[in-house]
Parts: structure tokens; C-alpha cells; sequence
């Protein structure tokens, strides 16, 4: 099976949706920020503030690269940056995860553990600064994806079905 790839901004749930639909089907899920976890041995937090934002979009391509020529029949979970990758599409199709500024900040931000998850997202500091990185890339995520889906008021369920029903 050809790989499915999950672009979209920070916090719109890509991880939960890519280990739901493993958890239902045959496939494998993969997140690329756990990669660059495992291959660097250091919390994305951490590469972030050690060696900078651009070493991080380094590994980013490094990983695509891994994954375009050896991984298949899996639900890829990527990191809000990471469909900048010069070879996205060669990876899978892509599907992008869509939903309004304002519905994916109270996602991260009502969550449980919500300190956890602005924590470990160097990106998400601010309200203005998270917003203002929204709007410039919604634009390119529309452009470079073959499906898009809104994510807003749908269970796992009805995200998977419609998933599989489009591709
Ligand atoms: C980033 C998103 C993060 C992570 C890194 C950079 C981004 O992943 O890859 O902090 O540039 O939007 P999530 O989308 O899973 O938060």
C-alpha cells in the first residue's frame, strides 16, 4: 500500500489520528518528530535549542529521504514543518489535516496536559506568533496536498472512514 502522509499545523491531532487508524487497520503508523527523537537521541525541544531550527529541518529531510526510499504500507504523522521537505510527495499521498486557528489552540491549550504540549512545541509560544506561522502556511499546505480533510467536530471514526473513502 502506498504510504498515507499526515501534513498540517501543530496540535491538529495528526499523531492520534495516525496510531487510531493502525490500531484499526493493517498498517504501520510512523511519526517523523519520534523518528528525529530516536535517531538523534534528544527531544525535539531540546534540537531545537541546542543546534537550531535549521539543523531541525535538516534532520526533517534527512528522515524524508528514509522514508520515501524504504518505508511502506504506513500512516506517516509528520511535524507541523515538515511538508517544506523537497520530496514530500514521492513519500505518499498527502493528506492534509485542516481546521480553524482558534479550534486547534483550544486543542492544545484546554487539553489535560496542556503545559506538556506547548512545552515540548518550540513554535507554539504565543497566541500571535503561533497564528501569525498558521496563515502564512495554510496556503502551502492546501497547495502540495492531494486530500484535504476537515478535522473539526469528527471523531477518530468518522476521520478514518472519510479517509479511506477519499483515497
Ligand atoms: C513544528 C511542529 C512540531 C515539531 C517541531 C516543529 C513546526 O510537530 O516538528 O516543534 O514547525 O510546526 P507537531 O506538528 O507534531 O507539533
Amino acid at each position: 500500500m502506498k504510504n498515507i502522509v499526515l501534513i498540517g499545523f501543530m496540535g491538529v491531532g495528526k499523531g492520534t489520528l495516525a496510531r487510531a487508524m493502525a490500531g484499526k487497520t493493517d498498517i504501520y503508523a510512523i511519526d517523523t518528530d519520534d523518528l528525529i527523537e530516536s535517531l538523534t537521541n534528544m527531544k525535539i525541544k531540546k534540537i531545537f535549542k541546542k543546534k537550531g531550527e535549521e539543523y531541525f529541518r535538516k534532520l526533517e529531510q534527512k528522515t524524508a529521504d528514509w522514508l520515501a526510499s524504504s518505508v511502506q504500507n504506513s500512516i506517516i504523522s509528520t511535524g507541523g514543518g515538515f511538508y517544506k521537505v523537497k520530496n514530500l510527495k514521492s513519500i505518499g499521498t498527502i493528506v492534509y489535516l485542516q481546521a480553524d486557528f482558534d479550534w486547534i489552540y483550544e486543542r492544545i491549550t484546554k487539553s489535560k496536559n496542556a503545559k506538556k504540549k506547548i512545552k515540548k512545541r518550540p513554535l507554539f509560544k504565543s497566541y500571535k506568533d503561533a497564528k501569525k506561522l498558521y496563515e502564512q502556511r495554510v496556503p502551502e499546505y492546501k497547495s502540495v496536498a492531494d486530500i484535504i480533510i476537515n478535522v473539526e467536530d469528527k471523531n477518530i471514526d468518522e476521520l478514518i472512514e472519510e479517509i479511506t473513502s477519499k483515497i
